[in-house]
């Protein structure tokens, strides 16, 4: 088998990193309404509305191109949303550098999120950041369904959605690239 070289992810100069602003609420409102079928969003159990949480805008020439929402609590940071308008240019690497190094800020040890069981592209970018599968819940999306029907039966690639898969980065231990 053909050993693969790691490399290290692109860190892109031409995308600006503003923090969420009031006046920026009621946009991702409907941004998060749109991506995520519904205001809220289930992480284990608990609902978040990522439109009232602080974030980061990633924005290029004048354009938003990608939002990230997180939450700290008891000296952890729970990245809630994650989502690059424009893939494949270094939007996403750009939010979660900037949410980490917020995190940091807060004297958060852990930085963790959960995706579900379709999103192949989302582990696979979160494990190139140094981040580590350090749960699975299987089925979990059963439960998270009955506080939002709306999530789909089917998600990437026409996989189901079924299960939780968490993620994490201790933010005392990574020393990057
Ligand atoms: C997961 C997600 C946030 C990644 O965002 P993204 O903007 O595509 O991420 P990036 O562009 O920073 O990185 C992706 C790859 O593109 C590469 N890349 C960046 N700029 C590039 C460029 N100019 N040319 C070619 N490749 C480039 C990066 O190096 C990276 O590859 P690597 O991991 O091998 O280093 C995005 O796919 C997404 O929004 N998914 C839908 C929502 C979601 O699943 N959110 C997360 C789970 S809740």
């Amino acid at each position: 088998m053909m050993q693969m070289q790691k490399q290290k992810p692109t860190v892109r100069t031409d995308i600006e990193i503003r923090p969420i602003e009031e006046q920026h609420r009621e946009w991702l409102k409907s941004r998060v309404q749109e991506i995520w079928n519904g205001r809220f969003v289930v992480s284990r159990g608990i609902s978040y509305e990522p439109w009232k949480l602080p974030g980061f805008l990633a924005v290029r020439d004048g354009v938003t191109v990608g939002v990230a929402t997180y939450y700290v609590h008891d000296s952890e940071c729970e990245l809630i949303t994650l989502d690059s308008f424009t893939q494949w240019a270094g939007v996403g690497t750009a939010l979660i550098d900037a949410v980490e190094e917020e995190a940091r800020k807060q004297a958060c040890g852990r930085m963790w999120m959960i995706t579900t069981n379709d999103n192949l592209d989302g582990l696979r970018f979160y494990q190139r950041r140094g981040y580590v599968i350090c749960a699975v819940h299987p089925n979990a999306i059963d439960e998270s369904r009955k506080l939002k029907p709306s999530i789909p039966l089917v998600g990437n690639y026409g996989i189901d959605i079924r299960d939780e898969i968490e993620l994490e980065k201790n933010l005392w231990c990574w020393i990057g690239w």
